[in-house]
């Protein structure tokens, strides 16, 4: 059941729709697609049924070889067109961070986004979708009509190596966000993917780890945000992922592929695979519709194979025609065949380098401000810049979203390990300088860097200047996770001698994820600068300057030790080489994450159930401003709460509405969010509609709502909240 519909018949006394983010019904009639579809199917010759159900990796060397056809780009993936019938080829690039750089194989460059982490950090879904515009244009002008895009995964581990490409650790915030992306990329006329389908919680062993989480749990926690990124968004495609569910390959799963995706939700669209992640020809069976890459696979599956199996079997030849249908609906429903995207289309790179800076502007999280310390003063004499490269630029992820700007990376540095995306991993710095940028606000002010290996030399520096900006990177990437949640190289002991040497020490973060910060006590600000994008430099001394004035709000915890996480120990990390394949090595290939032990109560509803404090938690963020909340108003469907910024200087907040009980029972999950931004002195209203599955649990197929009372709070993060207002309401139960 929709939630309209549930709405409309709902007897509850507090029924909230989903987070207000319509989805533009002029680019997306589905209807109307698959009934073209349905059309085209019945038009084609049998030997024409298997050519959309498969791709290569146009990428020369890397790689098992593949022949390149001319029309294809280098990129991520080549599926034939069938002229005949107008089915244009698919031309597939990565990813959500922009088009990306393939080692500079394709020789041209693209506007790095800041990391989908900072562009959560934002909690503004209209900024999202801009970002998702600005990359899907940059695809369309290179000639890609799909972007492999929408990263949805929660971030049940900060350790997991991809972090920096997912939003966040709560469904609703990750699914909203994801779906405001893949609408922003689909209003190319370009398909969008939302991926990894599912559970691809971490990198070590990630094409064998198998998943263990009960149904209900899996719906209310990782299912849910793709559920609702799929409502919000409306991707032509789901990218099944690497890792296994329940025994059973994510791409050749029966239950997340054809009972959840589409049957519960009635998904119409086409799943293809991650990149050799298909086992058999059974995964198109089990809802597998499209075999994406498939040189990296054991066997050319969704070829000639299938055209057999078809030609042999009814059953087989009916699903071939609804992997046909459901390609062709994505194709139709983007518009992909009237409105062709052609290599050489002109970009706006000003522009777009603006929609980079105003994310990375969003996304930034004051962690820390004592005593006024920043925004820095334009007047100071004297900074020290230490560590990072920030006289060179920011630190960008690595793996297949790695976006690279004009000219490439302004550091770039090797990394050793095994596997096929070794030679394609670097640790790489964009051309923005956050030095340069400091210089530019600091016109008169000596500014000098060290890059701080010799630890002494940069705490004589700083004991020099009148103030010290130490940045200090994580840097993470597709294939590997980090170990723990230290700063490595030595940071750590680097920002100690340089807070000893100078009381105004400034901490400024380039990191995937969290980091912990036994330094914190010594230092008087730190700034969350995440991997900041094309402009990251800019942004960030931008914010050190006072002028913007940080709005962002942490998208994940930030734990304060490992062993506050479910898992202390990321599952397979004692044993599992560093492997950017992700095979199994040495036969053991029995490795269990078990996601059981925190259920859906990912991040901070893991740390409210344990009890247990963080260093900062979700949602947490400063301003240089100050806000006050209203106690939130909820009526009917709709729940309001009243702000009112009570400093000097004009900023945004976010507002958090969490369900703190229910029906006698502590509960802490977000149900509702709105960012606003407001003039010294001025009040505004941030109106929210709460989506019912958020209340509810997921069990045998139905949620469900106990009767009792509701609490709700506002909160200015997953702690700090207000007193809670209780609402009456009725049980009820539902399907999807
Ligand atoms: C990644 C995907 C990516 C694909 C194609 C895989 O390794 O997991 O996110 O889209 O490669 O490059």
């Amino acid at each position: 059941m929709t939630i309209a519909r549930l709405l409309a018949c709902s007897a509850v006394s507090l029924v909230l729709a989903a987070p207000a983010l319509a989805t533009d019904p002029d680019t997306v009639d589905l209807a109307a697609a698959e009934k073209r579809a349905v059309e085209t199917v019945a038009r084609m010759k049998p030997e024409e049924k298997t050519i959309i159900t498969h791709g290569i990796m146009p990428l020369p060397g890397g790689g098992p070889k593949v022949d390149i056809p001319a029309d294809a780009i280098i990129g991520a993936g080549y599926v034939q067109g069938i002229e005949r019938l107008g089915v244009p080829a698919l031309r597939e690039t990565d990813a959500s961070l922009g088009v990306t750089w393939v080692m500079g194989a394709r020789n041209d460059w693209a506007t790095a986004l800041p990391s989908a982490t900072s562009q959560a950090a934002s909690w503004n879904p209209a900024l999202i979708r801009r970002g998702g515009a600005m990359i899907g244009a940059e695809a369309r002008a290179k000639g890609f009509n799909v972007l492999l895009a929408g990263g949805v995964n929660l971030a049940r581990d900060p350790r997991n190596g991809r972090t920096f490409e997912y939003f966040s650790e709560d469904p609703l915030l990750s699914g909203i966000l994801a779906g405001a992306a893949i609408q922003g990329v689909q209003s190319n006329h370009i398909i969008s993917t939302i991926k990894h389908f599912a559970l691809n919680g971490q990198e070590t062993g990630r094409k064998y780890v198998d998943v263990k989480i009960a149904s209900g749990a899996a719906h209310e926690s990782d299912l849910l945000a793709f559920q609702i990124g799929i409502e919000q968004g409306q991707p032509g495609s789901v990218m099944c992922a690497y890792n296994r569910v329940h025994g059973a390959q994510a791409c050749d799963s029966d239950w997340m592929l054809n009972k959840v995706l589409k049957q519960e939700w009635g998904y119409k669209g086409f799943v293809m695979s991650d990149w050799g992640a298909v086992p058999s020809i059974q995964a198109a069976i089990h809802g597998l519709d499209h075999q994406s890459g498939e040189q990296l696979d054991p066997g050319v599956f969704f070829g000639s194979q299938l055209a057999d199996k078809a030609a042999a079997d009814t059953a087989w030849a009916t699903r071939l025609n609804d992997m046909n249908r459901r390609i062709l609906t994505a194709i139709y429903a983007a518009g992909l065949d009237k409105n062709p995207a052609q290599p050489g289309g002109t970009i706006d790179w000003d522009a777009h380098a603006l929609v980079a800076e105003d994310v990375a502007k969003q996304g930034i999280v004051l962690l820390k401000n004592e005593d006024g310390a920043l925004p820095l003063a334009m007047t100071a004499k004297s900074i020290a810049v230490i560590g990072g490269y920030a006289d060179g630029g920011v630190l960008s992820g690595a793996g297949s979203s790695q976006v690279m700007g004009k000219g490439g990376p302004a550091v770039k540095l090797p990394v050793a390990g095994s596997g096929i995306w070794a030679g394609f991993i670097s640790e790489s710095y964009h051309r923005s300088s956050p030095m340069a940028a400091i210089k530019a606000h600091a016109p008169n002010a000596i500014v000098l860097y060290r890059q701080g290996q010799y630890i002494k030399d940069a705490a004589e520096l700083a004991a020099r200047s009148e103030v010290a900006v130490v940045f200090a990177t994580q840097w993470m990437t597709e294939g590997l996770d980090v170990p723990d949640l230290s700063l490595p190289r030595g940071q750590d002991s680097l920002i100690e001698a340089v807070a000893a040497a100078n009381p105004n020490t400034i901490v400024v973060l380039e990191t995937g994820g969290p980091v912990k910060m036994p330094w914190l006590g010594k230092v008087k600000a730190v700034v969350e600068a995440w991997y900041p994008g094309a402009r990251g430099g800019q942004a960030i001394a931008s914010v050190l300057f006072g002028e913007t004035n940080p709005s962002g709000h942490l998208p994940l915890t930030f734990p304060a030790e490992e062993s506050q996480l479910p898992r202390p120990r990321l599952d397979g990390s004692d044993w599992v080489e560093p492997d950017f394949g992700g095979n199994p090595k040495n036969g053991k290939d029995k490795l269990h994450a078990d996601y059981d032990i925190e259920g859906s109560d990912v991040g901070y509803r893991w740390y409210a159930r344990s009890g247990t404090k963080p260093l900062f938690p979700f949602g947490y963020g400063l301003s240089y401003t100050t806000f006050t909340h209203g106690t939130p108003v909820i009526t009917g469907t709709a729940a309001s709460v009243a702000v009112t910024n009570t400093g000097r200087r004009a900023g945004a907040d976010v507002v958090q509405l969490y369900l703190t009980g229910r029906a006698g029972e502590p509960k802490r999950r977000l149900v509702g969010f709105g960012r606003v931004e407001l003039a010294p002195g001025a009040s505004g209203t941030v109106t929210m509609t709460v989506d019912p599955r958020l209340l509810a649990d997921w069990k045998d197929g139905r949620w469900s709502i106990p009767a009792g009372d509701y609490t709700f709070a506002v909160g200015s993060d997953a702690e700090r909240l207000s007193t809670p207002v209780a609402i009456k309401m009725n049980a009820r139960s539902w399907k999807d």
